[in-house]
């Protein structure tokens, strides 16, 4: 039988130099959902998911993911878009290099891509749009034509667990619907979706919402946890007049 949980979290602690970032973090992702992680700024969203990705070491905890501990066991089968600023944008690349990468990792870096994989990759490129830019250095484009560079190395890659993290930050309004979109496509085909998200106002769209700061306040169906207790918590005199305007009217509208 197929397992209803991605990945099961047990008290997992992080930390930098000596100092705790995540703390006791107990949590089961469940499979073909699209979750939400929210949390202030230094609350340890990317830092959660370099730890379940295995990029960082832990202190203490376990996380099984696709019931694997060992992530040389589940590498390929996780896609993750990382951070804009994480990304070395001078690096040399053109955009149809950065899709193919996704091929590589799902075969194997010394793999020659064969000639299915070169009409994924082109296919690929089609569904989000890019083909256009296909020969283009990936700095040249815009802030959601470079997402959706990412979004179909992800694709490529045809991992069971697709990692997102801030995919909105600089991202027109067309990129988002499309990625969306996307997602739903990757959600009927039973894949599991991890966004870390800013974007209070499009929580709607979440089948669950995670909020972490340093440790785990909530985590639930959207309805259940987002409530003015938990984003006190969670946010406290962080969240802005903006924020709390948007929360209400998104309450308003549940
Ligand atoms: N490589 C690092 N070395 C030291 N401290 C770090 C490092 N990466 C992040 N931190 C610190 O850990 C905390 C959590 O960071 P991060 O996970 O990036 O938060 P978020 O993604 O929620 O904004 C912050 O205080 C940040 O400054
Ligand atoms: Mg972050």
């Amino acid at each position: 039988m197929k397992s209803d949980v991605a990945i099961a979290i047990n008290n997992l602690t992080v930390s930098y130099r000596q100092r705790p970032v995540l703390r006791s973090i107990t949590a089961k992702i469940p499979a073909g959902k699209l979750l939400a992680i929210l949390g202030p700024n230094g609350a340890g969203k990317s830092t959660l998911v370099k730890a379940i990705l295995g990029l960082i070491p832990k202190d203490s905890g376990e996380i099984l993911v696709l019931g694997e501990s060992d992530v040389k066991k589940f590498r390929t089968r996780i896609a993750y878009i990382p951070q804009k600023e994480q990304i070395d944008w001078d690096f040399p690349v053109i955009v149809r290099d950065v899709v193919a990468m996704g091929r590589y990792h799902a075969r194997g870096w010394f793999a020659w891509l064969s000639a299915d994989d070169r009409r994924l990759i082109e296919q690929a490129m089609q569904e989000v749009g890019i083909s256009d830019f296909a020969d283009k250095h990936i700095r040249l484009l815009s802030g959601g034509q470079q997402q959706r560079v990412f979004i179909a190395r992800a694709l490529v890659q045809q991992s069971d667990i697709l990692f997102m993290d801030e995919p909105f930050v600089g991202v027109d309004a067309t990129t988002q619907n499309a990625i969306f979109v996307l997602i739903e496509k990757l959600k009927a085909a039973g894949k599991t979706i991890i966004m870390i998200n800013h974007d209070l106002s499009i929580l709607k769209k979440f089948d669950r919402l995670m909020l972490i700061n340093k440790g785990l306040i909530a985590m639930g169906a959207p309805e259940e946890v987002y409530t003015e207790a938990n984003l006190q918590k969670t946010y406290g005199g962080q969240m802005t007049i903006v924020d709390q305007a948007e929360t209400t009217l998104w309450q308003a509208k549940l």
